[in-house]
C-alpha cells in the first residue's frame, strides 16, 4: 500500500482531476477570491491558475510530497505566491481570524475527520471571511446513498481514504458558518461518486 499511496495515487489523481469539466469548476469555486487564502488539500496544485489576482498569497496545506512536486510547475508559472505552511487540515498552524477566504476542493471526503478540519476552516476565517468549496458526498437518492455506504469501505482502500458518503453541507452548517450557496449535482460518470456540493459559507 504504501507505494501505491504514496506514488501512484497522486499522480492518478492529478491526472484524473486534471479534466477540463473540473476544470471549468474550479473557476466557479476560485471566482471572487483576493486577499489572503487557506488552501486546504492544495494537491497537484490545480486550482492555482483559476486564483484572480487578488489573492495576494496563498498558505498550501496537503500531506502528500507527490503532490507537491506534481505542483511546483504551476505555482512556479503562477503569479501568485504559495507557501507551504503545513500537512493537516486538522491542524493547521494559522492564527485564529487571519485569513480571508478558505478553498477546499474535493478534499473533505479524505481528511479523516472531516468536522475536525471545518473547525480549523472557522478558526482561521476572520469574521466576514468566506469558505469556497466543491466536494462529493451523501446523495439526497436513496439507491444512490445505499450504494454509497456500500462502497465507502473499498473506495477509502482504493482512493486514500475518500468516504463516498459524507454529509457535506450539514459538517459545514455544523461548525457554524453560515451557508449562503449550494448547488448540488451530479457530475458525469457513476452516481455514488458523483454527486456534488458546490458552495460558499460565510463566518459571520
Ligand atoms: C482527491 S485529492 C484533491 C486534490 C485537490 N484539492 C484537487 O482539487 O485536485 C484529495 C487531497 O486531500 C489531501 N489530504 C488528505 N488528507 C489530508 C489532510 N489531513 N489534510 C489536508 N489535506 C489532506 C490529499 O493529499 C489530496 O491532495
Amino acid at each position: 500500500m504504501g507505494i501505491y499511496q504514496d506514488q501512484v495515487l497522486p499522480r492518478v489523481i492529478n491526472a484524473v482531476m486534471n479534466r477540463r469539466e473540473f476544470a471549468v469548476i474550479r473557476g466557479r469555486v476560485c471566482s471572487g477570491l483576493e486577499g489572503e487564502v487557506l488552501e486546504i488539500g492544495f494537491g497537484s496544485g490545480l486550482n492555482i491558475l483559476h486564483y484572480p489576482p487578488a489573492v495576494t498569497r496563498v498558505r498550501a496545506v496537503d500531506p502528500a510530497p507527490v503532490g507537491r512536486r506534481l505542483a511546483a510547475k504551476r505555482v512556479a508559472a503562477s503569479g501568485v505566491p504559495v507557501e507551504y505552511i503545513g500537512l493537516d487540515g486538522q491542524a493547521v498552524p494559522l492564527d485564529p481570524a487571519s485569513v480571508d477566504h478558505v478553498v477546499a476542493t474535493w478534499t473533505l471526503c479524505t481528511i479523516p475527520d472531516a468536522g475536525r478540519a471545518l473547525g480549523e476552516v472557522y478558526r482561521v476565517l476572520r469574521p466576514g471571511g468566506s469558505f469556497h468549496f466543491v466536494e462529493h458526498g451523501h446523495s439526497p437518492d436513496p439507491g444512490v446513498a445505499r450504494w454509497q455506504n456500500r462502497l465507502t469501505g473499498l473506495q477509502r482502500r482504493l482512493a486514500g481514504g475518500c468516504h463516498l458518503n459524507r454529509p457535506i453541507s450539514q459538517l459545514v452548517a455544523d461548525c457554524g458558518l453560515e451557508l449562503t450557496r449550494v448547488d448540488n449535482y451530479y457530475m458525469k460518470g457513476p452516481k455514488p461518486f458523483s454527486y456534488m456540493f458546490e458552495g460558499r459559507a460565510v463566518k459571520a
